[in-house]
Parts: structure tokens; sequence; C-alpha cells
């Protein structure tokens, strides 16, 4: 069985072998936990930009991502608290619409990145909430497709044991922590 938590804190140093960044389909991390985790990562944020869209085309073939489609980086600077590798998802744009859709999207997303850390031979993956930021998704829907996606990932997990989600905020780790258990 995975281990799913929820974490308050911040993921740049949040002590996992891989960190999820909710990007955009380009890779241009220009705000939020992306531009945070560049930033972190490598100081030059241009320069993360260009080493994602590299990896991009090497990985994907494209110069964009679908939902459910990642791209891995290195970590980087981030090394020094164990990371090792950065998986790039991305999440659907709600503006504070939810829907079948936007869930399906962030289901993809979701499982993307914990099925390429299962790839890459990953114990512990931190992920933040995607979504619930710039792209506006409703926490709460966002919490609850992260519990449903891990239940489902659970039974083809090879390597990933633990996984958490780690909320930036005091407010939003407790509503969260709500979701979770209530
Ligand atoms: N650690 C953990 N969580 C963080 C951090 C951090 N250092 N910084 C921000 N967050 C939280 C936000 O508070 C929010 O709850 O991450 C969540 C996701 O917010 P966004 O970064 O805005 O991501 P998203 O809503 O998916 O929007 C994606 O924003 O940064 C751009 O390039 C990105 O265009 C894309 C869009």
């Amino acid at each position: 069985m995975v281990h799913f938590e929820i974490v308050r804190g911040d993921i740049t140093r949040f002590p996992a072998e891989a960190i999820v960044n909710a990007a955009n389909r380009y890779l241009e991390h220009g705000g939020g936990v992306a531009y945070a985790i560049a930033k972190a990562a490598v100081g030059d944020v241009r320069e993360y930009i260009r080493i994602s869209k590299e990896a991009m085309q090497e990985q994907v073939g494209k110069d964009y991502v679908e939902h459910g489609e990642v791209v891995v980086t290195p970590a980087m600077r981030l090394e020094k608290d164990g990371i090792k590798y950065v998986i790039h998802t991305v999440g659907p744009y709600c503006g504070g619409v939810w829907d079948g859709d936007k869930k399906e999207k962030l289901r993809k997303a979701i499982l993307g990145a914990l099925r390429k850390a299962d790839e890459l031979g990953v114990k512990t993956i931190a992920f933040p909430a995607i979504s619930a930021g710039i792209y506006g998704c409703p926490l709460e829907e966002v919490v609850k497709t992260f519990k449903e996606v891990v239940e489902k990932f659970s039974k083809e997990a090879k390597s990933v044991e633990k996984v958490y989600l780690v909320l930036y905020s005091e407010e939003s780790y407790r509503k969260a922590l709500e979701v979770l258990n209530g």
C-alpha cells in the first residue's frame, strides 16, 4: 500500500527523491510553484526553462505537453536536500469552474507523474497542489482527486512507497487535512 500524507511546507526544500512541478504545457516557469522550483534549482529561471524545453524535446518529442505527459529534469541545486528529479506535469486550468473534464485532466496529470516516478525507481515523491493556485481549481476537489488517484496507483506501484502532498500556506494545509480526514 502506498502511504499518502498531507504536509505543510515549501516543496523546493522537501526531502523527497522526486518533486513534482505544477507546470504549464510549454514549461514556461513564469510564476507560482514553477517559478519557485526553477529559482531554487538553478537561480536563473530562464536557464531552467531552457533546460526544461530541451528535456521536453528529448523525452516527448514536442514543444508542448498534454495532460498526462511528463518531463523530467535534474534537481541540480535541490540535490542538497536529497531531491534527485523534478517531474513536470500539467494540470487543468479551472478559473473557478470544476467539472468532470477538469477532474479527468487532473487525474492524468497526477497519474503520469506517479508512473514516471515508479519508472525512475523513486521511493518518495512530493506534489504541490496542482492547479489549485494560478489555474484556479478548488483545493477541496484537488485534494479529493489526489486521494483517489494515489489509491488507484497503489495497486500498480512497484517502487513508490510514499506520496506527499505539500501545502504551502497554513490555511490550505488545514483545508486539505479536513478534506482528507472528513
Ligand atoms: N511549495 C509548495 N507549494 C507551493 C509553493 C512552494 N514553494 N509555491 C506555491 N505553492 C502552491 C500554491 O500555493 C498552490 O496551492 O502550489 C499550488 C499550485 O499553484 P501554482 O503554482 O499557481 O500552480 P497551478 O495552479 O497549477 O498553475 C500553473 O502557474 O506557475 C505557473 O507555469 C505555471 O502557468 C503555470 C501555472
